[in-house]
Parts: structure tokens; C-alpha cells; sequence
């Protein structure tokens, strides 16, 4: 059975066919990324899979149950979690504290009751995964007060705290210099080696370079599905996007 089943899913927004019939399946190995021009609809899938929007036709299964329609609480219960376009951290509060907000909501979300009980296993897991991805020794730092890089990478470790089977990605790379790229480069490769990595990006190198399989999206529509050599070789991708990007 493949991770996601997806038929015939569509999303409008007035007159705008944001998706657009789309059908997919997904396997559940590996890193995917999903690109195409800006506009092309890459948000908008990730907001349908994960809750944030109901689509109007179509169907979303996940490890073969529907989670068409559910909630994002519902849905980061299957297993599926994301980091947004836009980082949103605490600002005002210490790295560590960014991370036991996020794992005390997620219990919460669980089981109230562990709410008072989960204090101190709540500090031990945020400090596991800041140690996972690297910025640990930041934990006491202000969240307003760390890199860009760093903000990205916490971001990162905070849609970890639901221990995600599934980890949906949007534009990790945004802002970023070369040596934070290859920083969260090297970090999506680690953290696919346990779980499903699906990656919305600009950045063709990375794209390229990191993906078993590229989707591309254009006008809400799938334009093709391939390895990255056969994207690389397609007549249409290059017209309709990556040699739109070059020039
Ligand atoms: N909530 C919304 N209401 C109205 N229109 C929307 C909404 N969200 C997205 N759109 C429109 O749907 C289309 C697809 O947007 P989406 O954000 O999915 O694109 P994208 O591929 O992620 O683009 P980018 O690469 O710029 O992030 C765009 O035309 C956008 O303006
Ligand atoms: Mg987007």
C-alpha cells in the first residue's frame, strides 16, 4: 500500500483553480519534492493534506484510511506534519522554551491530563531533538536572538515534536546563504532516512541533487512525475518552468 492515495483532488478559490484535479500516489520511502512557478499551487497541496484547507473534490488517503476533510489536530495524529513558508516562532522565549511549548501542545492535544505530569519528559524531549538537528547548544538563546539558519533549523525540530512519519516541507531553503543550504540539506537527508520527506523548493540544486522523485505542478495541474533525470529531460518541465527559471 503507497503512503498517500490522492484522486481527483481540487481546490478553488473563486474563479482560481488553485488544484486542479489532481491524482497522485505516493510511495512511502524516500524524499519527493513537489515544484513549479510560483502560483503553480505547491502551498495549497500542503494546506489540503494537512487540514489547513478542505478541498472541494477529491479524495486524500493516507496509509489507506481517508483523512479527506479531517482537521490538522486529526491529521498530525496520522502522522503527517509540516513547516510552514513563513517561519513563526515564539519570539520572546528561549529556543528550549520554543520547543516545550510545541511538544506540551501536542500532548495536549493527546491527553490533558498529562498536561502537569509532562513537564520535565517534555524539557528531555525538546532538548532530544535540538540535539538531533543540531542547535542544542542554543537553548537558552532568545528565539529573536539566533540566525536565520538557526530559526529555520529550529522550525524544523518543532514540527518533529508529533514524531511525524511524514514530513512535509515548504521552502526550507528560503533566505538562506550556501553554507546553511548544504546545512539543511544535510539535515533533510538525515531526518528521511526515518521518515517520508516531502519537499516544496525553489532551489534546483538541492531539488536535484536530494529527491528520488519530483512532482511538478503548473496551474494547479500535474505537469509530469519522474526521477530527477527524466524531469531534467522533459520537454514540458523545461519549457513551463525550469527554462523560464535559467534565463
Ligand atoms: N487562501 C487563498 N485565497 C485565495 N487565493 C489563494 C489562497 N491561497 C492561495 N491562493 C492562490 O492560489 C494559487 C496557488 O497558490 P500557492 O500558494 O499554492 O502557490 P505556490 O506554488 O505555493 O507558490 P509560491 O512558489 O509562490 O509559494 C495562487 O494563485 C494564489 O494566489
Ligand atoms: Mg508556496
Amino acid at each position: 500500500m503507497n503512503l498517500f492515495s490522492i484522486q481527483g483532488l481540487t481546490k478553488r478559490f473563486d474563479a482560481l483553480v488553485a488544484t486542479n484535479d489532481v491524482s497522485l500516489e505516493i510511495e512511502r520511502e524516500g524524499i519527493l519534492s513537489i515544484i513549479g512557478p510560483n502560483g503553480a499551487g505547491k502551498t495549497t497541496v500542503f494546506n489540503l493534506l494537512t487540514g489547513l484547507l478542505k478541498p472541494d473534490a477529491g479524495k486524500i488517503l493516507y496509509k489507506g484510511e481517508d483523512i479527506t476533510g479531517k482537521k490538522p489536530y486529526q491529521i498530525i495524529r496520522h502522522g503527517i506534519a509540516r513547516s510552514f513558508q513563513v517561519v513563526s516562532l515564539f519570539e520572546e522565549m528561549t529556543v528550549l522554551d520554543n520547543m516545550r511549548v510545541g511538544i506540551q501542545r501536542n500532548l495536549g492535544l493527546m491527553n490533558r491530563m498529562f498536561l502537569e505530569a509532562s513537564n520535565k519528559a517534555a524539557t528531555e524531549k525538546s532538548l532530544e531533538l535540538l540535539e538531533l538537528v543540531g542547535i542544542a547548544p542554543l537553548a537558552d538563546h532568545g528565539a529573536s536572538h539566533i540566525p536565520h539558519g538557526d530559526r529555520k533549523v529550529l522550525d524544523l525540530a518543532m514540527s518533529l515534536v508529533s514524531e511525524p512519519d511524514t514530513l512535509l516541507l515548504d521552502e526550507p531553503m528560503a533566505g538562506l546563504s550556501p553554507v546553511e543550504r548544504l546545512r539543511i540539506t544535510n539535515l533533510i537527508r538525515k531526518l528521511s532516512e526515518t521518515r517520508k520527506i516531502i519537499l516544496v523548493e525553489h532551489d534546483m540544486d538541492l531539488v536535484f541533487g536530494i529527491s528520488d522523485s519530483i512532482l511538478v505542478l503548473h496551474h494547479g495541474a500535474i505537469l509530469a512525475r519522474g526521477t530527477p533525470r527524466e524531469i531534467a529531460a522533459n520537454e514540458s518541465v523545461q519549457s513551463a518552468y525550469l527554462g523560464k527559471e535559467a534565463s
